[in-house]
C-alpha cells in the first residue's frame, strides 16, 4: 500500500498532531478511548476529536449516550464511531479493535480510560474474590491486553511508515498510590497500572510509542456522585493543595498535551491531575 502526503493540515494546523503521513484510505489520525460515554472518557475523546483525531467511543451499557458523543463530534465537523465492548471481556476487546481498525484503518492512540470503582466499596476484611475480578479484570486485565493489541498494530503503522509516533495513555488514580481500606481492589489493580506503563513504555520507545500514566485525583464525575458531600468537606478543609473538585476537563488537558508531543523525550512518566494531592505535606 503506497501512503503519500496528508493534506489533513490545511484543516486546522495549529492543533493538528505532528503526523505527516497517513493512509490515503483515511487521513485522520484515529485514536480509540474507553469508556468514552460518560465522566472523563466523554471529555477525553470530545478533545481529541477538536484536535483534528478520529475517535472511537468505546462504552460498555450506555449506547445513547455514546451515539449522542458521535453525533455531538460530528456536527463539528469531527469523525467518531461508538464500538460497545466490556474492556474486561477478551472476544470483546478484540471486536473493538477490528470494528476500529475496519472503520479508521489505523491506531495511533489509546486511551485506557474505562474502569470501574470497588463493588459496594466493602471494607477489606470483607472483600469478595467477585468483586476482585470484575475490577481486575476492567481496570488491569482490560488495559493491559488492549495496550497489547494497540502496539502490535502501532508497530505495524510505523514499520510501514504510516504514521511517525503512537501515544498509549493509561488512566490510573490517586487511589495508586493513597491507601482506601474500602476499595483494596480498586487500589490494586490502579497501582500495578504503574509498572504496566513502564513495562510497556521500556519495549515501545525504540519504535517511538510513549506510554504514559495519567492519575486524576478527585474528578466530579458519576463515579464520585455517591461520595460527593464526603469529598466536598475534605477539599473545603483542604485536601488538596488546589481547592477545588477536578474536572474532566482537566484530565482531558494534560492526556491531549501527551498526545500532541508537548514532552517528546518522556515516556512511563506518571502525570498528576489531583491539584497537588500527591505532595506530602507536613
Ligand atoms: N472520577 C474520579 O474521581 C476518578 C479519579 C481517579 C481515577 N479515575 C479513573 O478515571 C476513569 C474514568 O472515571 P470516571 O470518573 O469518568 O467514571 P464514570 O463516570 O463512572 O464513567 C465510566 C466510563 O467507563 C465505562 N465503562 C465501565 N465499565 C466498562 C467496561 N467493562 N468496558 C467498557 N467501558 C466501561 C462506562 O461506560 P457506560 O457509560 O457504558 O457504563 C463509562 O463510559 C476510570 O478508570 C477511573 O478509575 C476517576
Amino acid at each position: 500500500m503506497k501512503y503519500h502526503l496528508s493534506r489533513i493540515t490545511c484543516i486546522k494546523r495549529t492543533c493538528l498532531p505532528k503526523f505527516d503521513l497517513v493512509s490515503p484510505s483515511f487521513q485522520k489520525p484515529a485514536a480509540l478511548v474507553t469508556g468514552a460515554s460518560r465522566g472523563i472518557g466523554q471529555a477525553i475523546a470530545l478533545r481529541l476529536a477538536k484536535e483534528g483525531y478520529a475517535v472511537a467511543v468505546n462504552y460498555v451499557r450506555s449506547r445513547e449516550r455514546a451515539e449522542e458523543m458521535v453525533a455531538e463530534i460530528e456536527s463539528g465537523g469531527g469523525t467518531a464511531v461508538a464500538i460497545q465492548a466490556d474492556v474486561g471481556n477478551a472476544s470483546d476487546r478484540r471486536r473493538l479493535m477490528d470494528e476500529m481498525l475496519a472503520k479508521f484503518g489505523k491506531i495511533d492512540v489509546l486511551v485506557n480510560n474505562a474502569g470501574i470503582t470497588s463493588p459496594g466499596r466493602r471494607d477489606i476484611l470483607d472483600a469478595t474474590e467477585e468483586g476482585w475480578d470484575t475490577v481486575f479484570d476492567t481496570n488491569l486485565k482490560g488495559p493491559f491486553f488492549l495496550a497489547q493489541a494497540a502496539a502490535r498494530e502501532m508497530l505495524r503503522l510505523v514499520g510501514e511508515k504510516t504514521t511517525r509516533r503512537g501515544t498509549i495513555i493509561n488512566i490510573s488514580s490517586i487511589s495508586a498510590l493513597a491507601v482506601s481500606v474500602n476499595r483494596a481492589d480498586y487500589c490494586i489493580a490502579k497501582s500495578a497500572l504503574q509498572m504496566m506503563t513502564w513495562l510497556y513504555a521500556e519495549r515501545l520507545a525504540p519504535h517511538n510509542i510513549h506510554v504514559f500514566e495519567v492519575c486524576p485525583g478527585i474528578i466530579a464525575s458519576d463515579m464520585t456522585e455517591p461520595v460527593k458531600q464526603k469529598y466536598d468537606e475534605l477539599i473545603a478543609g483542604g485536601l488538596t493543595p488546589i481547592r477545588r473538585w477536578g474536572q474532566p476537563e482537566d484530565v482531558a488537558t494534560a492526556v491531549a498535551a501527551l498526545v500532541r508531543g508537548e514532552v517528546p523525550f518522556s515516556t512511563g512518566e506518571r502525570i498528576h491531575v489531583d491539584g497537588g494531592f500527591h505532595i506530602r505535606r507536613l
